[in-house]
This record gives C-alpha cells, structure tokens and sequence, in this order.
C-alpha cells in the first residue's frame, strides 16, 4: 500500500521528449527513445517521470498547443508506444505522470474550429470570446508572449483571449459543459494507469468575468491580476480533482502556478482541501529580472533569493502546504550558467542540487541537470527556435537595442537555454540522433556527457544520485520542519532542518570568494551526509567555505 503523502520522499525527473532521445533519426526525441533510456533514469534513481505534453499538437509552442488530447503526436510515436512506455517503467518500479494543458487548446483543437462557426455552436461558449471592433481590444491583458492577449476573428465580429500564443485559445471554464469533457478526457488517461498529472498554469483558469482593464504602472500590472489565482480557481480544482484524480488514492497533482501567492498555494496544497498534491512557484526564478522584467539583462539578487525561499518554506509549513521544489525546467536557463559558474561546473551544479534537495518539498530534477549541462550560448538567432524568443527578439529590436544586445539578452533568458539535446556522449550530435537535431546541441557535449559523467565517481551525476538516496533515507530530509540561518550573510544560504530528535545542517557558499562562518556547536564531528570538496573537515564551529562549497552535518 502507498503511504498517502509518499511523495515527500520521492523525486520527480523531468523529460522534455523533443530533445531527450531520438529512436527514429527524424532529429526529434520520442517515446522508444525515452524507453531507452529508462536504465539510466532507474540507475539515477528517481522515483516519478513527467513528461511535457506529447499530444498531438500542430507544436507551435512544443505541444502546449494541444489539438487532441486523446491521440499522440506521431513526432512521438503511437499510442503503442505510450503504452508500452508506461508498462516499461512500472515494470521498473517507478511512476508516470503527464502533463496536462486545460487552461487552452490549439487553435487547431475540433472544438476551437467548431467555435468559429459561432454563437449558435455546441463548442462557441468553450472559449472566451468578446465583442469588439478591429482597431479596439476589449481590455488590455498582455499575452504571456509578447503583445495584446485578444485576436480578432473578422467572420464573427468578435475576439477571443489567448494569454499565450496567439494558437492557443484560452479555455472558458465557466462552462460547465467544457469542464465535463475535460473530466472525462483526464479519466480516459486515469483508467490507462498514468500515475498523475503536472497541470500547466493552472491557476489561471478562472478569469474576473468583468474583464477589467489594467494599469501598466508595473512590469506585472499587465492583466494578471484579473485572471491569476481567480475569483473560482478553488471552486474549479476541487471540482476537478473529485472527478478525476481524487478518485485514484496515490495519485500525484502538481499545479504549475504562474505569479501565485502563498496563501493560495496552501489552499492549492492543503489535504483538508482537496485540491493537488503539490505546487511548482516561480518567485525565486525571478531574481535576475531587473524591475520584474524578464527581457534585460540581469544579475541574481542573493538576498531577495533567500528571503523568497525562507518566506516560502516557513509559510508553506505553517499552513500545512506543500511545494515542488526546482531549479529547472524547459521554461528556465540552465541553472549552473545562471545562478552557478561554468568554471566551477561540477562544485557548484553539486552545490546548487544539495540547496534544493533539502528543502522541505519534493525535488524536480530536468533532463541534463544530473549532469550539470550548461546553457548553450548561441550566436545567432537562427539558432533559437522558441515561439515566445523570437517574439520577444522582435520586440526588442523594435524598442531599439542592437542585434547583439538582443541576442546577448537570449543567452541569459530565453527558454531554448534548457531545450537543447540531452548530452549522451561524445559522438556526433552528443548521440542524441543520428539526423539533424530539431535545435542544435551545446558545444561542449564533447566533454560534458553521460557518459564521461558515469565514468567519473566524481560527477555532478553521482551528487545528484547521492541526494536522491539520501531523501528516502532519513526522514529529516522528506519530512523534517525548516528553520532558516544566516538570514543576513551575503553568500551562505544555510538552514536547518528538523524531525524528532533529529538535525540537518546544510550549507550552501553561492559564491567564488571564502567565506568563514560559524556553525552551532552541537554539529561540531557530526556526520557529514554529502559534500562537495573532498577534504571538508569539521573541527570546530568555525568553518571556511571554498568557491561553491556545500555540506550538509547530520546529528541525531
Ligand atoms: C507553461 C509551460 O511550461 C510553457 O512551456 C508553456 O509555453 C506555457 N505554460 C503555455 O502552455
């Protein structure tokens, strides 16, 4: 029987099956590719596999644009494929959830093409639409990728919303007839034995039905307010969840929550409520956006990121909620190009994954991560792909800055950073495929790959495998109360965490410069649970941390 909370001590490993392993040659990932691969995943060790969307999907945004949700895209393989897939990696002991895109469809999606035919379709009131005239949108709500949120279509007179791209079609969820064919699509992926979903920005389905207009005063004061975290988004999800998922014990929910709050989050996470297992936020991943802007360069502010995740973690805890806990995902830059040091790759791609790991909240790992890959550094901009880079190229080339300040810009923010093919080894295209990659590989898979990183015991693989252990052994990790230190030190972000009559210690040095710091006495001789400089000795409370340095002293 499944412990009902028993992905406290789990880790989630996150696939992007377009760069992941191409079976077929085609330059795209797909489902034998990933079946390939499972060994390696099981030899990591992590317990649950998400997947990002493989529906079929005209792939303007890589299959968040879902134009059937009950058939896989052929890019992928087929429903044989699926599975097969998910019988190969229960047979190994681990688990599979989807994700799951119900905030919009693709434009391409029957029920968006039927809503064109207008008022009088079963399928019009599926998706919000508005009145209004060509020169004048009924607010202005920004898209999430660039521009005004509404497109007109001139056979109806009217507009409908896209937050996103403009082929992706918000959903109406006050339509009670849509929700229910959302309910029955979800189960017919429940009875095929999937063990759970990630849903995409979940909490934006509820919109004020007002509409109103925003005040562009801020970066964020763009529409969001009206449609984040919803008047109904808790009526919503419990709906959801008791028709669905809420009926298959065990199962995992993830909510992907775009600009949410705390209080929310617990109310989305709360057993009492009934709602999901768990929540995905993205305030610490917006440290490096200058004035909350994410297209201008930006440095990472370490106060703001360690006052985000003591808020976070204290509060979450209080209210009893819980939270999935990340670096990476196909949405950010890679995590040691950014918040790490490409020359101090394996000390602080080690650091950065014992930070996370020990935090009260389930572990995400994304594809390449294990191994510390970088971003890819591309030069033109022929070498991004992602709708929402090349929207905002545009943009800013509009506003003035030069070719290289924009593509400078791409280098740190765009979402290609994490979408570049995994790593294998050292052959052509780092044995990602044998055609042409759909987005080109990093330039340094010659070195940095799987397979030297299985070779050399002192990998950022073998941390990573290290943390994954350690979680499901002691039950301070999966379990333990948070308490933060160091609230005021400049580079060390440092906490403690507690079960029982244990303590955890963990110390994080984001930094290339030493720094000394002193450490309760009862740690002093204690058991040090992983490290990344092999010579870390605990002498006395005081401690030197090198470049990157990271420990966590385990005392019972
Ligand atoms: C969040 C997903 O992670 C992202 O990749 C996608 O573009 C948007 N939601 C829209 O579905």
């Amino acid at each position: 029987m499944l412990e009902k909370d028993w992905w406290k001590s789990a880790t989630v490993y996150q696939i992007y099956p377009k760069s992941f392993c191409d079976s077929n040659d085609d330059g795209i990932g797909d489902m034998k590719g990933i079946i390939n691969k499972l060994d390696y995943l099981k030899n990591l060790g992590v317990d649950v596999i998400w997947t990002t969307p493989m529906y079929v999907s005209p792939m303007m945004d890589n299959g968040y644009d879902i134009a059937d949700y009950y058939n896989i895209d052929p890019i992928f393989g087929t429903m044989e494929d699926f599975h097969k897939l998910l019988d190969e990696i229960h047979k190994k002991d681990m688990k599979l959830i989807m994700d799951m895109v119900i905030n919009h469809t693709s434009t391409e999606h029957f029920w968006f093409k039927e809503a064109l035919k207008g008022p009088e379709n079963r399928y019009h009131n599926y998706y919000i639409w508005k009145d209004g005239t060509p020169d004048q949108a009924p607010n202005n709500w920004a898209s999430k990728f660039g521009g005004n949120a509404w497109q007109y279509v001139e056979s109806l007179g009217k507009y409908y919303l896209h937050l996103f791209d403009v082929t992706q079609a918000d959903l109406n969820w006050e339509n009670s007839e849509l929700r229910n064919d959302i309910y029955k699509m979800i189960n017919f992926w429940l009875e095929k034995g999937v063990d759970g979903f990630r849903l995409d920005v979940i909490n934006l389905i509820s919109k004020n039905q007002n509409f109103p207009n925003d005040t562009y005063e801020t970066a964020i004061s763009d529409g969001r307010k009206f449609y984040t975290d919803g008047p109904k988004v808790h009526k919503f999800l419990k709906e959801l969840t008791a028709n669905t998922f809420g009926k298959y014990p065990g199962s995992l929910t993830v909510g992907e929550m775009s600009s949410t709050t705390i209080p929310h989050c617990i109310k989305y996470t709360n057993p009492n409520n009934k709602e999901l297992s768990m929540v995905f936020n993205f305030h610490h991943l917006k440290v490096d956006y200058p004035n909350g802007e994410k297209w201008a360069l930006g440095d990472m502010d370490f106060k703001s990121l360690k006052n985000i995740f003591f808020k976070w973690q204290v509060e979450m805890e209080i209210g009893n909620g819980w939270s999935a806990v990340f670096w990476c995902n196909h949405d950010q830059p890679r995590i040691v190009s950014r918040f790490g040091n490409e020359k101090y790759l394996k000390e602080s791609g080690k650091m950065l994954g014992t930070a996370i790991h020990f935090l009260r909240g389930t572990p995400y790992i994304y594809q390449g991560e294990e191994i510390g890959m970088t971003n890819p550094h591309f030069e033109t901009i022929d070498e991004y792909k992602d709708v929402e880079s090349l929207n905002n190229y545009k943009l800013l080339l509009e506003k003035g800055k030069s070719i290289e300040e924009a593509i400078a810009i791409l280098n740190q923010k765009s979402r290609d950073n994490s979408r570049t093919p995994i790593q294998w080894d050292k052959n052509k295209n780092a044995g990602f495929t044998s055609g042409t990659p759909w987005i080109n590989v990093a330039k340094n898979y010659s070195t940095l790959n799987v397979e030297n990183s299985l070779k050399d015991e002192d990998s950022v693989f073998y941390h990573y495998k290290k943390l994954i252990e350690l979680r499901k052994d002691y039950k301070v990790i999966s379990h333990g109360d948070f308490i933060p230190m160091y609230e005021e030190n400049t580079q060390v972000f440092g906490y403690i965490r507690k079960f029982e009559n244990e303590k955890l210690l963990v110390l994080n040095n984001f930094y290339e410069d030493e720094i000394e710091i002193e450490i309760p006495k009862e740690f002093i001789g204690k058991k040090i649970l992983i490290k990344n400089y092999k010579d870390t000795l605990l002498e006395s409370h005081i401690l030197k941390l090198r470049a990157y340095e990271s420990l966590a002293i385990y005392l019972k």
